[in-house]
């Protein structure tokens, strides 16, 4: 496997050189070990402060106030938007006529699981499990089509970053239309089977007319062409509302300038962009992208991180079952990539907070214990992974001959055995001190502070 996008990204090492240059900031030394300064100076406790700083000391970056450019608010919907919304909302278009999209993406958990089920019941009877846990919706706008070799200029000329891009944790499909027929036909989600089936019951709901006057007057008798409309009106709703990109978190009105961090927020901030400490911001990136965009937490790459089995699963019951995402078994294109084995979509933290369960197969339902896996995965292997005769079977949820993919290179995955953890106690805390700055919410319009 190449090492180069093992170690992804100089675009991450920016991220650290402002979280180094916040630092400075502050007044205080750069730190090249593992300590962060304990009490930080409350003058200069602002990334805006910080940001300015950014412009007279490091000659390459530019404020962070100059950098986002959030999103103008919204015209109205689109009519084909319009309908994707009815489309998202309706129970009648499943088997069991209980489940609609907005049953497993909840508009009030940020288009997340609603519940800490690890993975969610669906189908006729709404009694048959997933294998994967239900992703956020939000933030998916600037999702790159997938490809094996993603290339990013460097300042070296380009990088391959590996692989890249995608919807669903494996990257399988690379459009919101082609992904929204999967669990209109999946046997243990909408159930419908065919397209006949989903264009039956498109026919018998209260917007069937508009359906048909957008569409065509025989758009009912040709179902694969009224399935895929109804996705491509999914894909606009998803796209165009802007319930799907709000941008209103607290990150976000900081980094426009209008509030500030407080201080446990602004060390976990910079423990989560110190190389040498939580790393986060190497793989989940947390400083604007191409254009001024804001930041999306994520660089949509893909890595073995190693998550424990979940018994939760019922899948899992089976000791032969393992989801080894990018090379299957519910992605077949790969499966000859053994290299790509274990591998899964890093997604956005924005919103994590809102969560009960984290990461593919929903393994962790606590932030507090999802950090607790990053910082001691290696250190304190017992902890984590399944015993057989008294050893511990490491990445327990890959066969052994995959469980050299899983990454070992980044901070906070580079420990040995009864190393002291990548982040303590405190510094966990303020690490999702920081994380819960990402929820939408936080104020009423994007990159703003809070109404009094
Ligand atoms: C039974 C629960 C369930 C229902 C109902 C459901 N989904 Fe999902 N959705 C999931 C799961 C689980 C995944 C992750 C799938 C995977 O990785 O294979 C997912 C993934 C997605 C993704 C990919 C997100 C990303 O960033 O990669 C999109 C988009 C999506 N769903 C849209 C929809 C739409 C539109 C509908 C309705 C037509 C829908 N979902 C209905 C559970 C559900
Ligand atoms: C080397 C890249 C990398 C680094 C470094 C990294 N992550 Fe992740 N993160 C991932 C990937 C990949 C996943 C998805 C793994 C999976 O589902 O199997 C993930 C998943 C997560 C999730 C689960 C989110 C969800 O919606 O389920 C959280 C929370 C998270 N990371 C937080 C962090 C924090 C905090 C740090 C720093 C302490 C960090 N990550 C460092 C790549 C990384």
């Amino acid at each position: 496997m190449s090492i180069l996008w093992m170690q992804r990204g100089w675009r991450a090492s920016l991220a650290m050189s402002i979280a180094a240059v916040s630092l400075a900031a502050c007044q205080k030394p750069v730190p090249s070990t593992d300590t962060v300064p304990a009490a930080v100076n409350p003058a200069a406790n602002t990334v805006q402060s910080a940001a300015r700083n950014v412009a007279t000391t490091a000659a390459s970056a530019h404020s962070v106030k100059m950098w986002v450019r959030y999103p103008q608010p919204n015209q109205s919907l689109s009519p084909i938007a319009v309908l994707g919304k009815q489309i998202f909302f309706d129970k009648s278009l499943s088997a069991s006529g209980q489940m609609a999209c907005a049953t497993c993406h909840s508009p009030d958990h940020a288009y997340g699981p609603p519940n800490a089920l690890a993975v969610q019941l669906g189908g006729v009877d709404m009694r048959s499990p997933g294998t994967r846990a239900v992703p956020s919706l939000r933030y998916m706008g600037f999702t790159p089509k997938f490809t094996r070799h993603y290339s990013v200029p460097s300042p070296d000329g380009v990088e391959d970053e590996g692989p890249t891009g995608g919807f669903t944790h494996d990257g399988q499909v690379d459009s919101l239309h082609e992904q929204a027929a999967i669990p209109l036909l999946a046997a243990n989600e909408m159930a419908n089977g065919n397209a006949a089936g989903v264009s039956a019951k498109l026919q018998k709901t209260g917007y069937a007319d508009q359906f048909a006057k957008l569409f065509g007057a025989d758009i009912f008798n040709r179902p694969e062409a009224a399935l895929t409309k109804a996705t491509l009106a999914l894909e606009a709703f998803e796209t165009e509302d802007r319930s799907f990109q709000p941008y209103t978190s607290k990150f976000d009105a900081a980094m426009a300038g209008n509030v500030d961090f407080s201080a446990q927020e602004l060390r976990g901030y910079t423990l989560f962009n110190n190389p040498a400490k939580g790393n986060c911001a190497k793989c989940h990136i947390d400083i604007p992208g191409p254009g001024g965009r804001p930041a999306q937490f994520t660089d949509f790459g893909f890595q073995a991180v190693g998550v424990p089995r979940n018994p939760e699963i019922a899948a899992n019951h089976d000791p032969r079952y393992y989801d080894l995402g990018l090379c299957g078994p519910a992605r077949k294109d790969l499966a000859k990539e053994t290299n790509f084995c274990g591998m899964f979509k890093t997604p956005t933290l924005r919103n994590v907070a809102s969560r009960q369960v984290f990461f593919h197969n929903g393994r962790f339902h606590t932030l507090e214990d999802m950090m607790h896996f990053y910082a001691e995965r290696d250190s304190k292997p017992s902890k984590w992974y399944a015993q057989r005769n008294g050893n511990t079977l490491p990445y327990d949820d890959l066969p052994a001959a995959y469980r050299a993919n899983v990454d070992r290179v980044n901070a906070p995955f580079n420990r040995k055995k009864d190393d002291p953890p990548a982040l303590n106690d405190e510094e966990i805390g303020d690490v999702i001190a920081f994380l819960k700055t990402l929820d939408d919410g936080y104020s009423t319009q994007s990159g703003a502070k809070r109404a009094e």
